[in-house]
């Protein structure tokens, strides 16, 4: 007879507070140009949509990633040995699974995201299907916290950080260069295999931020019935819109507008919109392989190999330090 164990997630809770939530969101919308940060896109509603929204016909992102990663997975996992690997914004754990195909060698996968229900939920589908894993699960905001545990698996070792998604472009480039010289510090002598979107034409990049069906807009709007059932504001979602605009300096710029002249009410305070008034979520920025290699070199890393597709409509890069 054979005994089986289902493996135990190893999870470590350091989600922001509620009043973090509060504060930001407070903070964000008094401001003259009203924005708040992309992590609180993320709860489990909006896990959900992100995934869908990775499936669609206009969102190239996700399946030229997925192709690079899988033509060139043996080179890759090469690159990164028996390495511990560390994926940053780990969503769904899919693109994860690609490198631990390849690279059965692995034996310890740290997963860090910021929507709690959706990494354990990952994490655990992740454990079932690589039972030989070790697999820790840490809810982060990695914009505040980017520390790992002391544990023996992870001393000691060569550290490989994940960043797929260009979840990279969400950040402006002098938050990008911090946060890259704090992945480089938490890798020590390690590498980083991140994935960046390229530069292109607005008519292909704007349909892949507000597609046809409006699962875009559904995903930004779930941001203001958060701030509604976490927070207790009273936005009405139907006077809002979402539009994703292409700035030629490089980026998409992705808004919330206001369809009227209208006051929200949150924690006491009153909310002011003008008609075509924009909130922003997001920022996407694009970068050529060149500027990417530039800003990563200025953050102490060594451009190593770089791989994309024949259209050139997205790199991944493996950097080391
Ligand atoms: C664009 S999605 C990418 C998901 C996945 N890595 C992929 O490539 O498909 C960004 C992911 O990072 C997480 N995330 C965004 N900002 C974060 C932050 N500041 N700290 C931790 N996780 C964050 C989100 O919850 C989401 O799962």
């Amino acid at each position: 007879m054979t005994l089986t164990f289902d493996p135990i997630i190893q999870f470590y809770d350091l989600q922001p507070e509620i009043d973090d939530f509060r504060t930001s969101v407070l903070q964000g919308l008094t401001q003259p140009q009203k924005a708040i940060a992309p992590q609180f896109l993320y709860d489990k509603r909006g896990s959900e949509l992100f995934d869908a929204i990775c499936t669609l016909e206009e969102y190239y992102l996700t399946r030229t990633e997925v192709r690079i990663l899988q033509e060139n997975a043996a080179e890759i996992a090469k690159l990164i040995g028996d390495g511990v690997l560390i994926e940053f914004g780990s969503g769904s754990s899919q693109k994860v699974r690609i490198l631990l195909n390849a690279a059965p060698q692995i034996k310890t996968y740290v997963a860090l995201d910021i929507s709690k229900q959706h990494l354990c939920e990952s994490c655990t589908n992740l454990m079932q299907d690589y039972r030989q894993l070790e697999t820790i699960a840490i809810c982060t905001d990695y914009m505040r916290s980017l520390h790992l545990p002391h544990l023996p698996s992870l001393q000691n070792q060569y550290k490989v950080g994940f960043f797929p998604g260009s979840s990279i472009g969400n950040l402006e480039p002098d938050e990008a260069l911090t946060f890259l010289k704090k992945t480089a510090a938490i890798l020590e002598s390690g590498g980083l295999l991140i994935g960046v979107d390229l530069k292109k034409s607005r008519e292909i990049l704007e349909p892949a931020y507000d597609d046809a069906q409006g699962i875009s807009a559904e995903f930004a709007l779930n941001l203001l019935a958060r701030i509604n059932s976490e927070l207790g504001a009273d936005f009405n979602l139907d006077q809002f819109s979402y539009q994703a605009h292409y700035n030629p300096i490089g980026r998409i710029e992705m808004h919330i507008v206001s369809l009227k002249e209208q006051v929200v009410h949150l924690d006491g305070v009153e909310i002011h919109f003008y008609e075509g008034e924009r909130l922003r979520t997001e920022y996407s920025y694009k970068y050529t392989i060149a500027e990417f290699q530039t800003l990563a070199t200025q953050a102490g890393f060594q451009p190593k190999c770089v791989w994309t597709d024949t259209e050139q409509l997205f790199s991944v890069h493996y950097l080391t330090l």
